[in-house]
Protein backbone atom coordinates (compact mmCIF):
# COMPACT_ATOMS: atom_id res chain seq x y z
CA UNK A 1 0.00 0.00 0.00
CA UNK A 2 1.68 3.71 -1.12
CA UNK A 3 2.14 6.01 2.35
CA UNK A 4 -0.32 9.04 1.71
CA UNK A 5 2.93 10.81 2.96
CA UNK A 6 5.64 8.95 0.45
CA UNK A 7 2.81 9.54 -1.85
CA UNK A 8 2.26 13.57 -1.19
CA UNK A 9 6.07 13.98 -1.24
CA UNK A 10 6.41 12.59 -4.89
CA UNK A 11 3.97 14.84 -5.27
CA UNK A 12 5.39 17.76 -4.86
CA UNK A 13 8.17 17.56 -6.15
CA UNK A 14 6.64 16.02 -9.48
CA UNK A 15 4.89 19.63 -9.05
CA UNK A 16 8.24 22.33 -8.63
CA UNK A 17 10.76 19.23 -11.10
CA UNK A 18 10.79 21.98 -14.01
CA UNK A 19 11.34 24.83 -11.24
CA UNK A 20 13.88 23.05 -8.92
CA UNK A 21 17.29 24.20 -9.99
CA UNK A 22 16.57 27.81 -10.48
CA UNK A 23 14.63 28.03 -7.35
CA UNK A 24 17.84 26.01 -5.71
CA UNK A 25 20.11 28.45 -7.40
CA UNK A 26 18.13 31.94 -6.06
CA UNK A 27 17.24 30.53 -2.63
CA UNK A 28 20.79 29.75 -1.88
CA UNK A 29 22.84 32.46 -3.92
CA UNK A 30 23.94 29.82 -5.99
CA UNK A 31 25.77 27.96 -2.93
CA UNK A 32 24.52 24.46 -3.58
CA UNK A 33 26.54 23.77 -5.86
CA UNK A 34 29.79 23.73 -3.58
CA UNK A 35 27.68 22.17 -0.65
CA UNK A 36 26.88 18.90 -2.92
CA UNK A 37 30.54 19.07 -4.30
CA UNK A 38 31.88 18.48 -0.83
CA UNK A 39 29.71 15.89 -0.18
CA UNK A 40 30.93 14.13 -3.86
CA UNK A 41 34.52 14.90 -2.16
CA UNK A 42 34.10 12.76 0.46
CA UNK A 43 33.59 9.81 -1.73
CA UNK A 44 37.12 9.61 -3.33
CA UNK A 45 37.45 7.87 0.00
CA UNK A 46 35.19 5.20 -0.92
CA UNK A 47 36.72 1.46 -2.24
CA UNK A 48 36.42 1.18 -5.78
CA UNK A 49 33.19 0.24 -7.19
CA UNK A 50 29.97 2.07 -8.35
CA UNK A 51 28.01 4.43 -6.73
CA UNK A 52 24.41 4.71 -5.84
CA UNK A 53 22.87 8.28 -5.47
CA UNK A 54 19.74 8.07 -3.40
CA UNK A 55 16.99 10.80 -4.31
CA UNK A 56 18.94 11.98 -7.18
CA UNK A 57 16.38 14.43 -8.09
CA UNK A 58 17.76 16.36 -11.02
CA UNK A 59 20.95 14.77 -10.75
CA UNK A 60 23.59 17.23 -9.73
CA UNK A 61 25.03 15.36 -6.87
CA UNK A 62 25.29 12.24 -8.83
CA UNK A 63 27.34 13.95 -11.54
CA UNK A 64 29.33 15.91 -8.98
CA UNK A 65 30.12 12.14 -7.90
CA UNK A 66 30.34 11.18 -11.59
CA UNK A 67 33.53 14.14 -12.14
CA UNK A 68 35.28 13.22 -8.91
CA UNK A 69 34.80 9.08 -9.86
CA UNK A 70 35.70 8.78 -13.23
CA UNK A 71 36.22 4.78 -13.10
CA UNK A 72 32.82 4.55 -11.38
CA UNK A 73 29.35 3.95 -12.81
CA UNK A 74 26.81 6.26 -10.80
CA UNK A 75 23.30 4.92 -10.68
CA UNK A 76 21.29 7.80 -9.35
CA UNK A 77 17.12 6.74 -8.27
CA UNK A 78 14.52 8.58 -7.29
CA UNK A 79 10.62 8.06 -6.57
CA UNK A 80 9.58 10.85 -8.81
CA UNK A 81 9.41 10.61 -12.36
CA UNK A 82 8.83 14.64 -12.84
CA UNK A 83 12.42 15.01 -11.11
CA UNK A 84 14.20 11.71 -13.54
CA UNK A 85 12.70 13.47 -16.48
CA UNK A 86 14.63 16.80 -15.63
CA UNK A 87 17.59 14.64 -15.10
CA UNK A 88 17.52 12.82 -17.78
CA UNK A 89 17.20 15.63 -19.64
CA UNK A 90 20.51 17.43 -18.40
CA UNK A 91 22.46 14.06 -18.70
CA UNK A 92 21.46 14.22 -22.36
CA UNK A 93 22.68 18.16 -22.77
CA UNK A 94 26.28 16.75 -21.27
CA UNK A 95 26.32 14.27 -23.06
CA UNK A 96 26.78 11.73 -19.95
CA UNK A 97 26.59 8.07 -20.63
CA UNK A 98 27.70 6.81 -17.07
CA UNK A 99 25.17 7.88 -14.88
CA UNK A 100 22.02 5.85 -14.89
CA UNK A 101 18.71 6.54 -13.63
CA UNK A 102 15.81 4.66 -12.54
CA UNK A 103 12.93 5.26 -10.29
CA UNK A 104 13.11 3.31 -7.41
CA UNK A 105 11.62 4.17 -3.36
CA UNK A 106 14.67 4.45 -0.63
CA UNK A 107 12.86 2.36 1.58
CA UNK A 108 12.61 -0.36 -0.58
CA UNK A 109 15.45 -0.35 -2.86
CA UNK A 110 15.63 -2.68 -5.84
CA UNK A 111 19.51 -3.73 -5.58
CA UNK A 112 20.87 -6.52 -3.60
CA UNK A 113 23.19 -6.88 -0.23
CA UNK A 114 26.49 -5.39 -0.54
CA UNK A 115 25.73 -3.65 -4.31
CA UNK A 116 27.80 -0.25 -3.62
CA UNK A 117 31.00 1.10 -2.68
CA UNK A 118 29.18 4.24 -1.68
CA UNK A 119 25.71 5.52 -1.35
CA UNK A 120 24.93 9.25 -1.59
CA UNK A 121 22.12 11.74 -0.83
CA UNK A 122 21.69 15.21 -0.42
CA UNK A 123 18.05 16.45 1.16
CA UNK A 124 16.58 13.61 1.47
CA UNK A 125 16.75 12.29 4.73
CA UNK A 126 14.27 14.62 6.20
CA UNK A 127 11.53 13.93 3.79
CA UNK A 128 11.96 10.09 4.31
CA UNK A 129 8.66 8.83 6.28
CA UNK A 130 10.60 6.34 7.92
CA UNK A 131 13.99 7.39 8.46
CA UNK A 132 15.06 4.43 10.28
CA UNK A 133 14.05 2.13 7.55
CA UNK A 134 15.54 4.38 4.75
CA UNK A 135 19.19 4.24 6.61
CA UNK A 136 18.53 0.59 6.66
CA UNK A 137 18.52 0.34 3.55
CA UNK A 138 21.52 2.23 2.65
CA UNK A 139 23.48 0.39 4.93
CA UNK A 140 22.01 -2.82 3.50
CA UNK A 141 23.19 -2.23 -0.20
CA UNK A 142 26.46 -0.78 0.83
CA UNK A 143 29.40 -2.85 0.50
CA UNK A 144 31.32 -3.67 3.46
CA UNK A 145 33.69 -0.77 3.84
CA UNK A 146 31.88 1.04 1.71
CA UNK A 147 30.62 4.83 2.16
CA UNK A 148 27.29 6.34 3.43
CA UNK A 149 27.33 10.21 3.18
CA UNK A 150 24.34 12.24 3.39
CA UNK A 151 23.92 16.14 3.16
CA UNK A 152 21.40 18.28 4.74
CA UNK A 153 20.73 21.68 6.15
CA UNK A 154 19.88 21.56 9.62
CA UNK A 155 18.21 24.71 11.79
CA UNK A 156 21.48 26.74 13.15
CA UNK A 157 20.62 26.53 17.03
CA UNK A 158 22.53 29.95 17.90
CA UNK A 159 20.44 32.87 19.52
CA UNK A 160 20.17 35.66 17.10
CA UNK A 161 21.37 33.79 14.11
CA UNK A 162 18.81 31.48 14.32
CA UNK A 163 15.58 34.35 14.29
CA UNK A 164 16.96 35.56 11.16
CA UNK A 165 17.63 32.92 9.26
CA UNK A 166 14.32 31.91 10.64
CA UNK A 167 12.99 34.46 9.04
CA UNK A 168 14.73 33.94 5.84
CA UNK A 169 12.98 30.73 5.95
CA UNK A 170 9.90 30.85 6.87
CA UNK A 171 8.67 34.29 5.16
CA UNK A 172 11.05 34.76 2.35
CA UNK A 173 11.85 31.36 0.93
CA UNK A 174 8.03 30.54 1.05
CA UNK A 175 7.52 34.30 -1.12
CA UNK A 176 10.23 33.09 -3.32
CA UNK A 177 8.72 29.66 -4.11
CA UNK A 178 5.26 31.61 -5.28
CA UNK A 179 7.41 34.17 -7.39
CA UNK A 180 9.92 31.82 -9.12
CA UNK A 181 8.27 28.36 -8.86
CA UNK A 182 4.49 29.01 -8.81
CA UNK A 183 4.28 26.92 -5.70
CA UNK A 184 4.29 28.32 -2.36
CA UNK A 185 2.93 25.27 -0.53
CA UNK A 186 6.19 23.46 -1.59
CA UNK A 187 8.47 25.93 -0.25
CA UNK A 188 6.58 26.38 2.44
CA UNK A 189 6.89 22.54 3.55
CA UNK A 190 10.66 22.99 3.01
CA UNK A 191 11.25 25.05 6.21
CA UNK A 192 8.88 22.77 8.09
CA UNK A 193 10.85 19.95 7.29
CA UNK A 194 14.42 21.21 8.59
CA UNK A 195 12.52 22.46 11.68
CA UNK A 196 11.36 19.10 12.45
CA UNK A 197 14.61 17.70 10.89
CA UNK A 198 17.09 16.10 13.69
CA UNK A 199 20.23 17.86 15.03
CA UNK A 200 23.54 16.83 13.31
CA UNK A 201 24.50 14.49 16.86
CA UNK A 202 21.00 13.30 16.67
CA UNK A 203 20.75 12.27 12.75
CA UNK A 204 24.81 10.62 13.36
CA UNK A 205 22.92 8.53 16.33
CA UNK A 206 20.05 7.49 14.11
CA UNK A 207 22.58 6.59 11.33
CA UNK A 208 24.70 4.26 14.13
CA UNK A 209 21.70 3.00 15.25
CA UNK A 210 20.80 1.51 11.91
CA UNK A 211 24.54 -0.79 12.06
CA UNK A 212 26.63 2.32 10.33
CA UNK A 213 29.95 2.22 11.93
CA UNK A 214 31.88 5.10 12.73
CA UNK A 215 29.81 7.75 12.06
CA UNK A 216 30.41 11.21 12.06
CA UNK A 217 29.02 14.47 10.87
CA UNK A 218 31.19 17.12 9.57
CA UNK A 219 30.29 20.45 9.16
CA UNK A 220 30.92 22.42 6.01
CA UNK A 221 34.56 22.98 5.37
CA UNK A 222 36.03 20.12 7.94
CA UNK A 223 38.06 17.04 6.89
CA UNK A 224 37.42 13.78 8.59
CA UNK A 225 38.19 10.25 7.41
CA UNK A 226 34.61 8.23 8.40
CA UNK A 227 32.65 5.37 7.02
CA UNK A 228 29.20 7.24 7.44
CA UNK A 229 28.67 10.60 7.03
CA UNK A 230 26.70 13.30 7.72
CA UNK A 231 27.42 16.75 6.05
CA UNK A 232 25.44 19.77 7.86
CA UNK A 233 25.83 22.67 5.67
CA UNK A 234 26.70 24.85 8.89
CA UNK A 235 25.73 28.26 10.32
CA UNK A 236 28.98 29.86 8.64
CA UNK A 237 28.00 29.02 5.48
CA UNK A 238 24.57 29.53 5.66
CA UNK A 239 25.42 32.91 6.73
CA UNK A 240 27.42 33.39 3.73
CA UNK A 241 24.47 32.04 1.61
CA UNK A 242 22.35 35.06 3.56
CA UNK A 243 25.06 37.40 2.48
CA UNK A 244 25.12 36.92 -1.38
CA UNK A 245 21.57 37.02 -1.82
CA UNK A 246 21.14 40.16 0.15
CA UNK A 247 23.81 41.32 -2.13
CA UNK A 248 22.32 39.81 -5.07
CA UNK A 249 19.15 41.57 -4.17
CA UNK A 250 20.80 45.30 -3.34
CA UNK A 251 22.82 45.06 -6.80
CA UNK A 252 19.16 44.01 -8.40
CA UNK A 253 17.64 47.23 -6.84
CA UNK A 254 21.12 49.37 -8.55
CA UNK A 255 20.49 47.70 -11.90
CA UNK A 256 16.85 48.57 -11.95
CA UNK A 257 17.01 52.03 -10.44
CA UNK A 258 19.81 53.00 -13.03
CA UNK A 259 17.90 51.79 -16.04
CA UNK A 260 14.60 53.22 -14.39
CA UNK A 261 16.71 56.62 -14.25
CA UNK A 262 18.08 56.43 -18.18
CA UNK A 263 14.29 55.64 -18.99
CA UNK A 264 12.93 58.26 -16.86
CA UNK A 265 16.27 60.76 -19.18
CA UNK A 266 14.86 59.25 -22.30
CA UNK A 267 11.02 60.03 -21.92
CA UNK A 268 11.90 63.79 -20.68
CA UNK A 269 14.38 64.03 -23.85
CA UNK A 270 11.97 62.30 -26.07
CA UNK A 271 9.32 64.95 -24.62
CA UNK A 272 11.08 67.92 -25.32
CA UNK A 273 11.83 66.66 -29.11
CA UNK A 274 7.99 66.03 -29.63
CA UNK A 275 7.28 69.59 -28.18
CA UNK A 276 10.04 71.48 -30.18
CA UNK A 277 8.59 69.80 -33.42
CA UNK A 278 4.91 70.76 -32.16
CA UNK A 279 6.02 74.31 -31.74
CA UNK A 280 8.08 74.46 -35.19
CA UNK A 281 5.01 73.03 -36.75
CA UNK A 282 2.84 75.69 -35.47
CA UNK A 283 5.05 78.31 -36.51
CA UNK A 284 5.15 76.93 -40.14
C1 LIG B 1 15.06 18.14 -2.01
S1 LIG B 1 15.12 17.00 -3.32
C2 LIG B 1 16.83 16.65 -3.47
C3 LIG B 1 17.24 16.26 -4.86
C4 LIG B 1 18.73 16.12 -5.10
N1 LIG B 1 19.31 15.11 -4.25
C5 LIG B 1 19.46 17.43 -4.96
O1 LIG B 1 20.57 17.42 -4.43
O2 LIG B 1 18.97 18.46 -5.41
C6 LIG B 1 14.51 15.56 -2.55
C7 LIG B 1 14.34 14.42 -3.52
O3 LIG B 1 14.06 13.25 -2.76
C8 LIG B 1 13.16 12.46 -3.48
N2 LIG B 1 12.56 11.53 -2.51
C9 LIG B 1 11.93 11.83 -1.37
N3 LIG B 1 11.56 10.70 -0.73
C10 LIG B 1 11.98 9.67 -1.50
C11 LIG B 1 11.89 8.25 -1.40
N4 LIG B 1 11.28 7.67 -0.38
N5 LIG B 1 12.44 7.50 -2.37
C12 LIG B 1 13.06 8.07 -3.44
N6 LIG B 1 13.16 9.41 -3.60
C13 LIG B 1 12.63 10.20 -2.64
C14 LIG B 1 12.22 13.48 -4.11
O4 LIG B 1 11.51 12.95 -5.20
C15 LIG B 1 13.19 14.58 -4.49
O5 LIG B 1 13.67 14.41 -5.81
Amino acid sequence: MVDPDAARVREMFTRIARRYDVMNTVMTGGRHHAWRRLAAEAVVAAPPGPVLDLATGTGDLALAVRAMRSASTVVGADFSEGMLRQARAKLARRRETRVRLLAADALTLPFRDRTFAAVTSAFLVRNLTELARGLAEMRRVAMPGGLVVTLDITRPRVPGWDRVFGLYFHRIVPLMGALVAGDRAAYTYLPESVERFASPPGMAEAMRRAGLRDVRYRRFGRQTETHAMLIDVGHFELLVTLILIGAGVAAGFVIVDRRLRRLQRMTVAVGRLVIQETRRWGRV
